[in-house]
């Protein structure tokens, strides 16, 4: 079975495009690949967070991702800074991809301009995703378009390192998961939905309860032509209704069009069919977190299985470049 790696930072509660657009592939993913799925949390360190609402984060993402039905017993589900081997090859890679490559990357240039302090990690950060990947022997990384730069980069670093130093790593392939719908902000269609805006109105969380959830979705924006058509340049805000509804039903945008003859049921029907969907996650959820416990040794399951893996890529990359086997090391 083709191994499969994905990460996600704990930066904060998902909302409905991070589950209808991401995760939720997560868990069609797991049952035909070999899944590893990380919490990346020293990659929120380059932005730096607060450490108790980091803490918090990274838990309730874990609590979060079991709840969408992220098995952790088949999948790999663990935190990256509890596997020391990420930090450690991290720097392997800052040492193989140069100064130029990291400086091309837009994602980059676009966090760099909104913070002040820019971090050294917010330089290097693409260093650590691709140590990410590479310990695991991942055949196959499932992320959006957003992220082609930095697997581009990932592949160009495992082929380097191959050449420079022999056999290492397998090279990774890019899979864009399929179309699981762009979700917009409610209140904005032509911007992605998105985390930073708190309690925005056009943001629907995976934790708000029902009667949010139908109040958002009722005041979403329209248009004033009053015509149900799937057109997201013409028509964004009823295109961004029939995509979520399509996607929480399992339909095409403009199959779902040709139900709908006003606005008001295809905002209502959206509302459900996101409640419909959300409402047994929110129910293990929190059962979850009435049980922390359980969660902290479900995590430290998986990082025990992940270092399994990553500890012997690693021994494998640092033999490679000519670092002198640790006696403590079990491979040396
Ligand atoms: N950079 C990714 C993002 O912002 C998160 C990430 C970190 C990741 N390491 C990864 C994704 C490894 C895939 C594989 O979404």
């Amino acid at each position: 079975m083709a191994r499969v790696f994905s990460g996600i930072q704990p930066s904060g509660d998902l909302h409905l495009g991070n589950f209808l657009g991401a995760v939720r592939n997560w868990v069609r993913v797991q049952d035909e690949h070999d899944a590893v799925y990380c919490i990346v949390d020293l990659h929120a360190l380059t932005l730096r967070p607060d450490a108790s609402e980091l803490r918090a984060a990274t838990l309730r993402l874990a609590q979060t991702l079991i709840a969408i039905g992220i098995d952790p017993e088949h999948s790999i589900l663990f935190v990256q800074g509890h596997v020391p081997e990420h930090a450690e090859l991290s720097w392997l890679m800052e040492c193989t991809a140069s100064f130029g490559e990291l400086n091309r990357m837009t994602q980059f240039k676009d966090k760099s301009g909104r913070t002040d302090f820019i971090s050294a990690g917010l330089f290097s950060y693409p260093a650590l995703q691709a140590a990410d990947i590479l310990l695991y022997d991942t055949d196959l990384v499932p992320v959006g378009d957003d992220q082609r730069q930095h697997i581009e980069l990932t592949r160009d670093i495992a082929e380097r390192f191959n050449n420079r130093y022999g056999d290492t790593f397998v090279v990774p392939e890019h899979v864009i998961p399929p179309a699981g719908a762009r979700v917009m902000d409610l209140q904005d269609p032509t911007a992605k939905m998105s985390k930073s805006e708190g309690e925005a109105p056009g943001t629907v969380w995976m934790l708000d309860d029902v009667g949010k959830i139908e109040k958002k979705f009722r005041r979403a924006i329209t248009d004033s032509d009053g015509e149900v058509r799937y057109d997201p340049e013409a028509k964004p805000g009823v295109s961004n209704l029939l995509s979520i509804l399509g996607a929480a039903t399992d339909r095409e945008p403009a199959a779902v069009a040709a139900d709908y003859e006003q606005y008001g049921p295809l905002k209502s029907d959206a509302a459900d069919a996101v409640i419909s969907a959300l409402e047994p996650i929110q129910k293990r959820f929190a059962d979850l977190v009435a049980d922390p416990a359980e969660t902290e040794r479900v995590l430290a399951r998986g990082a025990e299985r992940a270092r399994e893996i990553a500890s012997a890529t690693n021994d494998r990359a640092r033999a490679a470049v000519g670092l002198l086997p640790r006696s403590s090391s079990p491979r040396s």
